[in-house]
């Protein structure tokens, strides 16, 4: 059999996009495809993690051996990681929408003559920040996606810094990248001791290195 490093470890992984409505037939989407947070899913089940895959609508496959909490708005994105925690380790790879409608409508908006409605948007619940921040049940390693377009690195290190979380997997989505959508990834790896640049790889293969690293961290003596 695999060697389970992560056997006795429970695991929350955000993925794909979130869908914010704007009437009861339209909604605020992204391009997320949930192939990245899958795969960290699937690999972290692979190390033995026991893992809960809270996830946007996506067109793959329920990975397998995880719980799998289906949801579409970031707010339900957020009340479902907190009813998974206590977990030891939480990867948010989800690409959440920033915005939401202000005053979704209850009926479908209309062509009325009056012209295109205004949209007021409001901001959303930032998951990684209130798992990071949170007082009583912090997970004892929070890992961030950090996508840029340029300056990547130093975007990353501010943003793992501000939202409080241990690790940041940065990647480059610049236009000509394929990152969104794509089944390759370029990444650096963030954390307290510095800053690993890995090759361009498939997604699984990034998830199976993160995986690892994970396995790893919580196997040094020093870890908790
Ligand atoms: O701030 P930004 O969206 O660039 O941060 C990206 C990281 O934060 C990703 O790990 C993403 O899953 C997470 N995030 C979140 N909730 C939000 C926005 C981002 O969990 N509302």
């Amino acid at each position: 059999d695999a060697p389970k490093p992560l056997k006795g470890k429970r695991a929350l992984v955000t993925s794909g996009p979130t869908f914010e409505p704007i009437d009861p037939v339209r909604y605020i989407a992204n391009r997320s495809s949930g192939r990245q947070g899958h795969a960290i899913a699937a690999a972290l089940h692979r190390l033995g993690a026991e893992v809960t895959l809270v996830t946007g609508p996506t067109r793959l496959a329920d990975p397998p051996g995880c719980a799998i909490r289906p949801i579409e708005t970031a707010r339900e994105m957020l009340a479902a990681c907190e009813a998974a925690l206590p977990v030891d380790i939480a990867v948010c790879a989800a690409a959440v929408a920033d915005w939401r409608v202000a005053g979704e409508s209850d009926r479908k908006l209309k062509k009325d003559g009056g012209g295109p409605p205004g949209l007021t948007l409001t901001e959303n619940p930032d998951i990684l920040a209130a798992l990071s921040q949170s007082t009583s049940q912090r997970p004892a390693l929070v890992v961030g996606f950090a996508a840029e377009t340029g300056n990547v690195v130093e975007y990353a290190t501010a943003k793992r810094i501000r939202k409080g979380c241990d690790w940041i997997v940065a990647n480059d989505v610049s236009p000509g990248t394929t990152t969104f959508g794509g089944s390759e990834n370029t990444v650096h790896l963030i954390r307290d001791g510095g800053i690993e640049d890995w090759p361009t790889m498939g997604k699984e293969a990034v998830a199976a290195r993160l995986a690892e690293a994970i396995a790893q961290h919580f196997n040094q003596p020093s870890a908790t």
